[in-house]
């Protein structure tokens, strides 16, 4: 079993904020950060020892990366199979090709889900006008139509809540390969987030309660409103979906918890996660160092609530006029920026979150509600002098 010590080169697909995140947790621990990613200064290349500059699909690019790594990880799922099975024949690849051809698949991680007799919404494939229409029966409306590929923040994906309203979601989504789900009107969103290391062994961060807002990631708040029972099954289908996959590193599962008290699986991503970044302050190890630790073969860290913490998502809407005043943030000292060095906004694109401890997770959030109003009314009326 390989294990990279603290010198080594941890190589990371993809330049966003979690790469970011990550390479900042890599370098305090002493390692050395290489990014393949095809912005000149994306949010990791920034703060990564070395960028590689390339698409995704490039493979000789990321060959360049893979020489330069002692293992491999990604900050996202979209990466080409074929690349990753190269990558794989070089270097250790954590989390696997394998993985990943199961996860950057809707329909293929739906029918995993299915022969491991996880809990999740009702689907059917859709490939043609005819297939949707056998779907619709199957599922049933209101219904969400999904690309099976490249999806992320609620693109890719078109509701339908009456039968003449399949051919237009249908076109929405630019009729690519997709799934049909049924909408769930469910009760709440949570996320377990664990990490599984190359022995074995399974350790989670506390659950996140989510709120999206045109599905998009809004506030994750922990400790979530969920019963220990709850908390407990739900921590154990992950572990078993992360065993079934021979993951390494971290992942999340969302899930929606019914009105009746049960629990669907939403998705499942293979690696840190929106909803997780609470711990990168909140936690005795964050997600990005924990990350670090499985995939580089080296025990697990505590990744125990040290407070309760709300996290809101900071989207390009703030920046309607410009950068906007950060003074609401910085005037709360229980508040904490977090900005990804994005050097364009636009409407939806996460820039950065803010994370608010307390010890009431109750005041905490109200807190959050002043903040992200504050900023909403701040991002219309001026910046910082
Ligand atoms: N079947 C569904 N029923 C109800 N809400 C859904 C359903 N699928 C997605 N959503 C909402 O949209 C959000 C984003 O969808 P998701 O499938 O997680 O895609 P992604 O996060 O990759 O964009 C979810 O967190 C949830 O709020
Ligand atoms: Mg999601």
């Amino acid at each position: 079993m390989t294990r990279v010590w603290p010198g080594g080169t941890i190589g990371i697909l993809g330049g966003g904020q979690l790469g970011r995140m990550l390479a900042l947790e890599a370098r305090r621990m002493g390692y050395r950060v290489a990014v393949l990613d095809p912005e000149p200064e994306g949010p990791a290349a920034q703060v990564a020892d070395s960028h590689v500059r390339g698409a995704f699909d490039d493979l000789e690019a990321a060959m360049k990366l893979a020489g330069e790594s002692d293992v491999i990880t990604l900050d996202t799922e979209h990466v080409p199979r074929e690349l990753l099975e190269r990558l794989e024949t070089m270097k250790p690849m954590r989390p696997s090709a394998r993985v990943l051809r199961v996860i950057q698949d809707r329909l293929e991680q739906r029918r995993f889900l299915e022969a491991l007799g996880a809990p999740q919404v009702r689907y059917a494939a859709v490939s043609d006008a005819e297939s949707l229409r056998a779907a619709a029966e199957l599922v049933g409306l209101p219904s969400v139509l999904k690309t099976r590929r490249s999806g992320y923040d609620g693109k890719g994906q078109a509701r339908a809540a009456l039968p003449v309203e399949l051919a237009g979601a249908w076109g929405r989504i630019g009729e690519a390969p997709a799934i049909l789900e049924s909408f769930v009107a469910f009760e709440k969103e949570i996320s377990v987030l664990l990490a599984r290391d190359v022995d074995g062994d399974v350790r989670f961060h506390p659950i996140a309660e989510n709120v999206h807002r045109h599905h998009i990631l809004r506030t994750s708040r922990v400790p979530a409103r969920i019963p220990e029972e709850l908390a407990a099954q739900a921590q154990a289908l992950g572990a078993r979906i992360a065993s079934a996959l021979d993951h390494v590193g971290m992942m999340a599962v969302e899930l929606f918890v019914t009105r009746g008290g049960s629990l669907l699986v939403n998705e499942i991503a293979p690696r840190t996660h929106n909803s997780g970044h609470y711990s990168f302050g909140a936690c005795a190890t964050s997600q990005f160092e924990q990350h670090v630790r499985a995939i580089c073969g080296l025990p697990l860290g505590d990744p125990s609530l040290l407070r309760p913490a709300v996290m809101l998502n900071l989207l390009g809407d703030l920046w309607r006029d410009g950068p906007p005043s950060w003074s609401p943030v910085l005037a709360h000292p229980a508040a904490h920026l977090h900005l990804y060095g994005k050097r364009r906004a636009s409407p939806g694109r996460k820039m950065g979150h803010v994370l608010i401890l307390g010890e009431d997770v109750e005041q905490v959030s109200t807190l959050a509600e002043t903040i992200a109003a504050e900023l909403d009314r701040g991002a219309s009326a001026g910046r910082d002098g």
